[in-house]
């Protein structure tokens, strides 16, 4: 096992509620990410998954920096960056970087492709001096399946797969050992999906790179991820390696993700449990006590009203080395098989079409 790159412990983000115009008041706050620990490793790929609102993008940011936790380190090679500033700051900020979510909002329409591109050299021209940039711009493009001629068009010219490949090669330009990517191609066609994962996959390989690839649902991280982690209302309630989040789900809330994926097989889609979830996920702003997923789980009981579980390898399986052996914050965690052995969800690089110019 390698020695891990990023590591975040206790992240907390509340952002407080205010009541009032003139005299803001604070009633309360929104707990978007409240105590979330993992660790990346050098050269993998850490799938995040969760229902909309649970925190993803919050996470994301805190680790590129675009927001400061409010609890919680996150170290970098060992280093807390959470409280860096000046050139020490800048050097990790050039070393994690981020793919949006949306390939058509996060590209600057009056700006061409090659100053996009190029634009973090103007706050790194170490990496690039001025007279070389061109020419690592058009390197960046070949990088990332597109035409280096293309470098003074603008990004409506091009389709939603290739602009997603020019935010890529821009999350590329300074060359990071961290890609966090946020949900990159959740606003993509599933056969465009399938060729820019597996663009990914091949920059991973090239590049050396870390992942921390988040997703809202199960099918899209299965084939990039080396370990998966299931968020839940600002939390990690389950996180293990593929298989034994795939095939060995001991967490209710992942057993329910898990039953709503598609199966290939309509047998097996017939034999499979369909677990609906009670109710809508709670408000961020007010988190049900003891286990935050009691109000939707089919398996409560007076306990989990009281007690907070914790993200460990449950008692039950303490003793045991199996896959069901992961952490998983549940006091009544059971393993349960949801999808079929042989029926994994088909994932989006099951379809491997080329994009088309
Ligand atoms: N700047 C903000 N101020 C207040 N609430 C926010 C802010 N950003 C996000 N939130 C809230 O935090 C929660 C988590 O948001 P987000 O991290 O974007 O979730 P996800 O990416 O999983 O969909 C949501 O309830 C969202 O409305
Ligand atoms: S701790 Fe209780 S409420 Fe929470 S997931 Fe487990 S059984 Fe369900
Ligand atoms: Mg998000």
């Amino acid at each position: 096992m390698t020695e891990p790159i990023l590591e975040v412990s206790g992240l907390v983000k509340h952002y407080p509620l205010t009541q009032g115009i003139l005299f803001k008041k604070q009633v309360g706050s929104v707990k978007a990410v409240d105590g979330v620990d993992f660790a990346l490793r050098r050269g993998e790929t850490l799938g995040i998954v969760g229902e909309s609102g649970c925190g993803k993008s919050t996470v994301a940011k805190m680790l590129v920096n675009l927001e400061r936790p409010t609890e919680g380190r996150i170290r970098y090679k060992g280093e807390d960056i959470t409280k860096l500033s000046g050139k020490a700051l800048r050097t990790v900020r050039r070393n994690i970087q981020m793919v949006f979510q949306d390939p058509y909002t996060s590209l600057n329409p009056r700006m061409t492709v090659g100053d996009i591109i190029g634009e973090p050299f103007e706050i790194h021209p170490e990496v690039a001096p001025k007279g070389d940039r061109r020419a690592r711009v058009r390197e960046l493009l070949d990088v990332v399946g597109l035409n280096p001629e293309y470098i003074n068009r603008y990004p409506h010219q091009f389709s939603g797969g290739q602009r997603q490949r020019i935010g890529i090669a821009r999350g590329l330009a300074l060359r990071p050992e961290v890609i966090v990517a946020d949900e990159p191609v959740s606003a993509l066609d599933v056969s465009v999906q399938a060729q820019v994962i597996n663009l990914l996959d091949r920059l991973q390989a090239e590049f050396e790179l870390s992942y921390l690839f988040i997703a809202h649902d199960l099918s899209i991280v299965r084939h990039i991820s080396d370990r998966v982690g299931v968020m839940y209302l600002g939390r990690i309630v389950e996180i293990g390696r593929d298989a034994e989040i795939y095939d060995h789900p001991t967490h209710p809330y992942t057993q329910a993700l898990l039953s709503a994926v598609p199966v290939p097989d309509p047998e097996a889609r017939e034999q499979r449990d369909r677990i609906i979830l009670a109710g809508d996920v709670p408000s961020p702003t007010n988190i049900p006590s003891g286990c935050r997923f009691r109000t939707r789980c089919w398996k409560a009981q007076e306990r989990c009203t009281r007690e907070v579980p914790l993200l460990a390898v449950p008692e039950e399986f303490r003793r045991v080395s199996g896959p069901a052996a992961h952490d998983s914050a549940c006091h009544f965690a059971e393993e349960k098989r949801v999808v079929p052995p042989g029926q994994r969800p088909p994932g989006p690089t099951d379809d491997l079409g080329k994009e088309g110019p």
